[in-house]
């Protein structure tokens, strides 16, 4: 990896369409999943062993798993707990991502307990994956603002990614949820974070809603991270995060790196067309601004 190398997760298949009101089928997502491999991408979130009933999205997350096996990428998959994972081992999944929140209101909503009980669940997640060698992910939600609390402390932030470090996420990624924070915030919760976390294990999951995902992108490089979520489109959002728009737009985040210098790996004119061919199957415009400008193009 060169020095200048940046690592992108994309979540477009996941955390993008888990907010659609049209499910897309799994051979759908799989083919999704392929233009974003030829693309460049070598880490993509492909689905979630979570309630079917909570978020139908997620639903065949399984057959979406066995369809891109082989291809050159990691796949992980969101697992919540030891259901989760049972299934998710049975589909072949080999690398999982479990998620906890800073604000009890938040994970109360999302997944039916408190911080502290979530975090035990995905104890016994990292335990399994540790037994069965599958790589681990951690995310902690609502790092600035919870949806129904507001500011969240930032100790509170730093104990979650704490507990997910010694649980043994080798990444742990830090879910701007709402989308509401700008830079000052980004900068508050990196300086805190680095006081006993490794930065270079930390990555930024960036929500858009106010527009701000690529000035907080920008806060966080200059601070020293060097992975960040993305997704395609600007697709996407949370079931419980009411009105959070998707994470930053990958084609957007590639034009910012790309333009510092970075390297991703991804083609850039390639992203663009993963999301138009997304656009296709769901029916309508999403919202990145390079797709816009791609569009206006054409
Ligand atoms: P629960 O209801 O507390 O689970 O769900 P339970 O253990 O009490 O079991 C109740 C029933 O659910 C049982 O079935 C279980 O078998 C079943 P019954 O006996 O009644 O027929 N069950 C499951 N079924 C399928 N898969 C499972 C599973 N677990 C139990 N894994 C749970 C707790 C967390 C599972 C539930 O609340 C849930 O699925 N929540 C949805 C979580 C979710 O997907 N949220 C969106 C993704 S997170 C996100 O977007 C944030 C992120 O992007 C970062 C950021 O932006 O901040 C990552
Ligand atoms: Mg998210």
């Amino acid at each position: 990896m060169t020095s200048n190398a940046i690592r992108i997760c994309e979540t477009g298949l996941r955390d993008g369409l888990q907010n659609e009101r049209h499910c897309l089928s799994a051979e759908e997502r799989a083919s999704l999943a392929r233009l974003l491999v030829a693309a460049g991408h070598r880490h993509i979130e492909a689905g979630a062993f979570v309630r079917e009933d909570r978020v139908p999205q997620m639903a065949g997350s399984a057959e979406v798993l066995q369809r891109v096996h082989g291809l050159a990428a990691r796949f992980t998959v969101l697992v919540p707990n030891l259901a989760g994972w049972r299934a998710a081992e049975g589909a072949g999944a080999t690398s999982v991502a479990v998620f906890a929140a800073a604000s009890e209101s938040f994970s109360q909503k999302n997944t039916n307990g408190s911080t502290a009980e979530v975090l035990a669940r995905s104890r016994e997640v990292a335990a399994a994956c540790r037994q069965h060698g599958a790589t681990l992910r951690g995310y902690v939600s609502t790092i600035t603002h919870c949806p129904f609390e507001g500011r969240v402390a930032v100790q509170d932030v730093v104990r979650v990614a704490e507990a997910l470090f010694d649980m043994g996420c080798e990444e742990v990624s830090l879910g701007e949820t709402t989308g509401r924070a700008v830079p000052r915030d980004v900068r508050e919760v990196l300086s805190a974070c680095a006081v006993t976390l490794p930065l270079e294990k930390l990555a930024l999951h960036a929500h858009d809603t106010y527009g701000m995902a690529v000035a907080n992108v920008t806060a966080a490089l200059e601070a020293g991270l060097r992975s960040f979520d993305s997704s395609l489109g600007g697709l996407g959002g949370c079931p419980f995060a009411p009105g959070a728009a998707g994470n930053i737009a990958t084609e957007d985040l590639l034009h910012l790196l790309h333009g510092h210098g970075c390297d991703t790996g991804i083609d850039a004119d390639a992203a663009v067309r993963v999301a138009l061919a997304a656009e296709k199957l769901l029916g309508h415009e999403l919202p990145g601004r390079v797709l816009a400008a791609a569009r206006r193009r054409n």
